[in-house]
């Protein structure tokens, strides 16, 4: 598909010639032209639609198609988190599974899902979708679905001839096998949930199967979405069990049931509001083991 070309244009009556947007712009959309004495604009084509251009103009000179007016908010600095505030949340964000019954709130859900949108994608791309799945079943059968394509994965690990070669290599992913026996075992008879916990809602970060950076981009969308749910007082993981069954399936079974197509899974997280909370924080040591 051909890259459609935005409107971008400087508004010479009301622009200072400081040149802020030409030097904040990384697509080199703007030129100063000295014989003029103005900002030009000089290869629109390029623009990636990052907005910087007309956040950064003192003037409201840049207008740009892609940003109307409506589309612009101001604000003060000093109303940021100060950066005390800010480290106390990523030092108290904590992986809770400890989910509890309560209601987790739709505006809950919606904030989380507005803040991992917020988060830089390479090139600009803004191609990482959000899919919130809230149905019961379905979140069971997501449960299902890993648990299933773990134990396909160790059935063949235990084949004799294949055991005998590997088991020496891949001693750790042996040692994982009673887990998984067990985690059937939670799941099929006591009607436990040791993957996703019994959450209320899995949030997916999506990118096009062919980017070159969707799993990068979903990560960080995540990790914005982690601290808005901390923030909130909602529990929360990282389904890291999840993506890694999906990385196995090579008959995309998730994907057909949950309806997706063309678009990759590279990230997830569980919801729920939790039965308690973290009042404390121990010290992240760096890792010795
Ligand atoms: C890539 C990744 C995958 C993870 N996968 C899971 C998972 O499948 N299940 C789970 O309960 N926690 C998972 N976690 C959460 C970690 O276990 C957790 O971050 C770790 O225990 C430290 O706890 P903290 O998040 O409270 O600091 C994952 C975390 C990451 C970063």
């Amino acid at each position: 598909m051909e890259k459609q070309v935005h409107f971008i244009r400087i508004n010479q009556a009301d622009c200072i010639r400081c040149r802020r947007c030409v030097r904040i712009c990384t697509a080199k959309v703007f030129d100063f032209s000295s014989a003029e004495g103005a900002v030009r604009v000089v290869q629109p084509e390029s623009c990636i639609e990052c907005g910087h251009c007309v956040d950064i103009c003192p003037k409201n000179a840049v207008l740009h198609s892609f940003f109307p007016q409506e589309a612009l908010h101001s604000y003060d600095i000093h109303d940021f988190p100060e950066p005390d505030r800010l480290m106390l949340l990523m030092k108290a964000r904590r992986s809770n599974r400890a989910f509890s019954d309560k209601v987790l709130p739709e505006d809950y859900v919606d904030k989380i899902k507005e803040a991992a949108l917020c988060a830089p994608t390479a090139q600009n791309s803004r191609n990482v979708r959000v899919l919130v799945v809230s149905d019961p079943e379905k979140i069971k059968a997501v449960t299902a679905f890993s648990l299933e394509t773990f134990t396909r994965a160790m059935r063949i690990l235990e084949n004799p001839l294949i055991k005998f070669f590997l088991h020496k290599k891949m001693r750790q992913v042996y040692a994982m096998i009673p887990k998984f026996k067990k985690m059937n075992e939670a799941f099929y008879q006591q009607g436990d949930d040791p993957v996703l916990h019994h959450a209320k809602a899995l949030m997916f970060f999506l990118a096009p199967a062919n980017s070159r950076f969707g799993l990068a981009d979903c990560n960080l969308a995540y990790q914005n979405a982690s601290l808005m749910a901390e923030s909130l007082g909602v529990a929360h993981f990282y389904t890291g069990f999840v993506i890694s069954a999906l990385q196995q399936d090579r008959k995309q079974r998730l994907y057909r049931l949950l309806g997706i197509e063309k678009m990759r899974i590279y990230a997830g997280m569980t919801l729920a509001m939790p039965e308690f909370r973290f009042e404390r924080y121990a010290d992240r040591m760096p890792q010795t083991r």
